[in-house]
């Protein structure tokens, strides 16, 4: 019975159009995803502002955010929480935090106040088991069309890895500028893995083109050149 009272959320997916949204941010009024085009763009929740884990994670992000930029990606941040609160925090972790090597950051990328949930709920951020009144950790990847890509959701006592937020980012452009798939731990200048046999050639062309490694019919691999995917990847933008 309890379960027919819970309110019901939407749960975007991964191939599905980013839930479109306006939004009042610490960068001034943004409309979502429709400002991005273009651009890939990572939405990101956090629980709350002034609370350590998540002071962490802004920090790294902040600090990251030329890098991500160079890879033709925005960072918007959200959280349940009001504008003021989130001045109040970031202008906290610019005067007063130092962690990890990284101080006088500056997070310059928008922040959205969601103080009434509605983006939070449009995108599945609000998980009631574990925590109805905060975001989890929601990380979803939207591409230049607006299409979800990839979502990530960590719970509040873990902090996100930000070498896999990047990695994810440039083996998702890889994928789309080569056509090919990027296999376990892949990072540019790996292998990456070509489709199957009809694709692009016979099973027979592929044993015998010996740029093509087949470990069985199922699984060819083939190389791609390090400096090849960043000068396409980090060009584009
Ligand atoms: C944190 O960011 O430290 C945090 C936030 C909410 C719950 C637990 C930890």
């Amino acid at each position: 019975m309890e379960n027919l009272e819970q309110e019901v959320v939407s749960m975007p997916r991964i191939g599905d159009p980013a839930p479109e949204f306006k939004a009042v941010t610490t960068q001034g009024d943004i409309n979502f995803p429709s400002d991005y085009k273009g651009k890939w763009a990572i939405l990101f929740s956090h629980p709350a502002d002034f609370t350590p884990v998540c002071t962490s994670e802004f920090m790294t992000f902040a600090h990251l955010e030329d890098k991500f930029n160079e890879a033709n990606c925005e960072l918007i941040g959200l959280s349940i929480d009001g504008l003021y609160s989130h001045i109040a925090w970031l202008r906290t972790i610019k005067e007063k935090i130092e962690y990890k090597g990284m101080k006088d950051i500056e997070v310059t990328f928008p922040l959205i106040e969601d103080i009434k949930m509605d983006v939070a709920k449009k995108y599945g951020m609000i998980q009631p088991n574990e925590d109805s009144t905060k975001a989890v950790r929601a990380v979803f990847f939207v591409d230049p069309k607006g299409i979800i890509r990839a979502i990530i959701y960590y719970p509040l006592s873990l902090g996100r890895n930000f070498d896999e937020l990047y990695r994810a980012l440039i083996a998702m452009q890889a994928a789309d500028e080569f056509g090919v798939a990027t296999p376990a731990d892949w990072r540019p200048g790996d292998d990456v893995i070509i489709g199957p046999a009809g694709s692009c050639g016979t099973a027979k062309d592929r044993m015998e083109d010996s740029e093509i490694d087949c470990k069985d019919w199922f699984f060819c691999t083939k190389k791609l050149d390090k400096d090849t995917v960043l000068d396409k990847v980090l060009k584009k933008k």
